[in-house]
């Protein structure tokens, strides 16, 4: 009898919270949301959004430490120059000359990289306390005021190193991080200042590769990019001189767990720090949380001709976080994703594969939108009934965008 009376009283409270957490009845603006790649923050001055960091209780920013990625990219130009002075400087006048292609000066990730490469090479000057992440146009004399020449002594030899150029690679469009836009800029380079190039360097690898297969490659110009997209770690057995893995298989795999953790009700940590049912768990040289921020930063890891063979397949899962969850522990859900432009190398060659490749495991049925890479409203429009989904993870076009998303959940 008493068995009975349990059973029924266990049916009526699972009844009820089950009613509780139905799809449907959890308000838009209480559903887990996730920002990931584009922090939010405003663009000119790189301060975060805490508004939009905090939405809810299950709001979450993923991305990876920008300022240790440019720190390494930095060094791995730098360590390149030193270890091959003897052919670097290809028509002899002294002049270590190198050109830079720039991502989007109001992204934090391309204006850490652009000061990262700078400070290496001691071409940096301070700006309002910090380096200056202004493009310079053409500086092929020395002259330009966002740069200073540096210098670095190699083997008793002083050489001075000169930015030469740099460039947001905007098209005509206003799509920033553009591959095109990189490929012409350096034929225009090449073609007045080609003999002083001696490094190019990239805010990423989309724009290093397209530098790359028009120039340099053929004019044996060391190349260095970011983000170790699969086509440019293959480059660097042909001359392309290295990248940086901004550990893509990580951010993927937090992007979707802390959706999966919300939408369970378990602790945030689960499947990260700590060990989740299935074994899958994250050691702390991959990535850091910093609370005061809401955000998940990947660590990155330099990739050169020392250890390229490593890295050839940027797309494969990352084996400690690759076992699938039980689905009736952790039932099938809806998640809407966007990538903020379905043409950028990264998002659509490294980043989306991963994330369709860690969905599977983490039960989770995610329609992903692709934008057009220059207007908001082209991806927003397509969150017309945000009612249908359980969670969200947004990529904005521009980081100041988050209330463009918000307003949307909080109708
Ligand atoms: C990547 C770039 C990409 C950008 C998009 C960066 O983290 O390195 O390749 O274009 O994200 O926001």
């Amino acid at each position: 009898m008493k068995k009975r009376v349990f059973a029924l009283t266990m049916a009526a409270v699972m009844g009820l919270s089950m009613t509780a957490f139905a799809d449907g009845e959890v308000a838009n603006k209480d559903k887990p949301l996730v920002w990931f790649n584009r922090q939010p923050s405003n663009s000119s001055t790189g301060e975060l959004d805490m508004a939009a960091l905090s939405f809810n209780e299950k709001t979450y920013y993923v991305g990876f430490d920008a300022n240790q990625g440019a720190e390494l990219q930095g060094t791995m130009v730098k360590d390149y120059i030193e270890a091959h002075a003897d052919s670097i400087d290809r028509n002899g006048d002294g002049v270590i000359g190198y050109v830079l292609a720039i991502g989007d000066i109001g992204h934090n990730d391309s204006i850490a990289r652009t000061r990262g490469v700078r400070k290496a090479l001691g071409t940096g000057v301070d700006k309002d306390g910090d380096i200056n992440s202004d493009p310079v146009g053409t500086n092929t004399d020395g002259s330009a005021g966002a740069v200073q020449d540096g210098s670095l002594e190699i083997n008793g030899t002083t050489y001075v190193v000169r930015e030469l150029a740099s460039q947001e690679m905007k098209n005509s469009a206003g799509a920033t991080w553009d591959a095109a836009t990189a490929g012409n800029a350096i034929g225009t380079w090449s073609s007045s200042f080609g003999d002083q190039i001696d490094v190019v360097v990239s805010n990423n690898d989309g724009m290093g590769m397209s530098m790359f297969n028009a120039w340099s490659k053929d004019n044996g110009v060391p190349t260095f990019g970011y983000d170790a997209n699969s086509d440019a770690v293959a480059a660097i057995g042909e001359g392309y001189g290295g990248t940086i893995s901004q550990h893509a298989d990580v951010q993927a795999y937090l992007t979707l767990r802390v959706l999966r953790n919300a939408l369970d009700g378990v602790d945030i940590d689960t499947g990260i720090g700590t060990a989740d049912d299935a074994g899958n768990v994250l050691s702390e040289d991959v990535y850091v949380y910093k609370e005061e921020d809401r955000s998940y930063y990947a660590l990155n890891v330099a990739v050169t001709a020392d250890n390229y063979q490593d890295f050839t397949d940027s797309t494969k899962v990352y084996e400690p976080v690759s076992a699938q969850l039980d689905e009736s522990a952790h039932p099938s859900k809806k998640v809407w994703l966007d990538i903020y432009n379905a043409a950028d190398n990264f998002l659509s060659a490294t980043y989306q594969p991963l994330l369709q490749n860690y969905d599977d495991i983490l039960n989770l049925d995610v329609e992903y939108i692709g934008g057009d890479g220059q207007t908001e409203s082209n991806i927003t429009n397509r969150l017309g009934n945000p009612g249908q989904y359980d969670a969200f993870a947004i990529n904005m076009v521009k980081t100041d965008n988050a209330a463009s998303y918000t307003s949307l959940l909080s109708q």
